[in-house]
């Protein structure tokens, strides 16, 4: 017995080493952010990441342990651009704009990039009423949905580096643009009525589009909120024939000039 807690005791001081080396990392990570930063160079380096995984790989004595010390290094990738990403945009990146300009695919695709949370609060919506949106507007009117997402969008707006995905008409109350902008930063996706519909089924999960699925509609539709979009926005994005890759980079550019 005498035996196992002096290998234990050889863990322990092990693991103290790995959170040294992990702040010491760490520190040096940050570092280069600050000389990024300062000549205005990409934050995000594919390539270098895709470096760092194939040093550490060719490092490897223990073989059997190749894949293993691949998903760790990977893993330590990841949280190093959670807290770079955490230190440039120390608010919420907040995606608004109307349906079908690409909010969650580029909402999901910047999450990834930047290793932060991501919030949808239709889902969070859904999720609370157990119902689906067309459900809620069908039993309940569209007011009583209006009114829960302000409830949703008041404590999302108290969180902290999320990435949120706004429903379409979340602007139509200006309390909600209100609390969203009190700690984040509000990107407009726009896109031309024709793209919108190429996007978005004609499935009946967005009811406020009944009667409104067609060129005319759309515009019109739009035609009342954009002044609300143009408004509340801090960046604006045109997303028509851009891949989601090019759209989630330019945001981030935008926001990484803006302060
Ligand atoms: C709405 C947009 C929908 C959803 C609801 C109402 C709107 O979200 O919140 O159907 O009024 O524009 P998406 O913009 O994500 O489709």
């Amino acid at each position: 017995m005498e035996e196992i807690s002096q290998i234990r005791r050889l863990i322990d001081e092990c693991d103290k080493e790995l959170v040294d080396l992990f702040q010491h990392r760490m520190k040096l990570v940050m570092e280069v952010l600050d000389i990024k930063k300062n000549n205005f160079l990409p934050i995000l380096d594919l390539q270098r990441e895709d470096e760092i995984v194939r040093n550490a790989l060719a490092n490897i004595k223990e073989e059997n342990l190749s894949s293993e010390i691949e998903t760790f290094i990977k893993e330590i990738l990841k949280i190093s651009r959670s807290i770079q990403s955490k230190k440039l945009f120390p608010y919420n990146i907040v995606l608004i704009g109307f349906m079908g300009t690409g909010k969650s695919t580029v909402g999901r695709d910047l999450s990834r990039k930047l290793n932060l949370g991501y919030i949808d609060t239709d889902t969070m919506i859904q999720e609370r009423k157990g119902m689906i949106i067309k459900e809620i507007f069908d039993r309940y009117g569209e007011g009583f949905f209006r009114e829960i997402e302000k409830e949703v969008i008041s404590e999302v707006s108290k969180m902290k580096n999320k990435i949120i995905l706004c429903g379409g008409g979340v602007v139509l109350n200006p309390i909600n643009i209100e609390n969203l902008r009190s700690n984040g930063r509000l990107i407009l996706l726009k896109a031309q009525p024709e793209t919108i519909l190429k996007r978005i089924d004609e499935d009946d999960t967005r009811p406020v589009l009944r009667g409104y699925f067609s060129i005319e509609g759309v515009k019109a539709l739009m035609q009342e909120r954009n002044h609300l979009y143009n408004k509340a926005a801090d960046i604006v994005i045109e997303t028509d024939d851009k891949p989601v890759d090019e759209i989630s980079s330019d945001i981030i550019r935008q926001l990484y000039s803006m302060d």
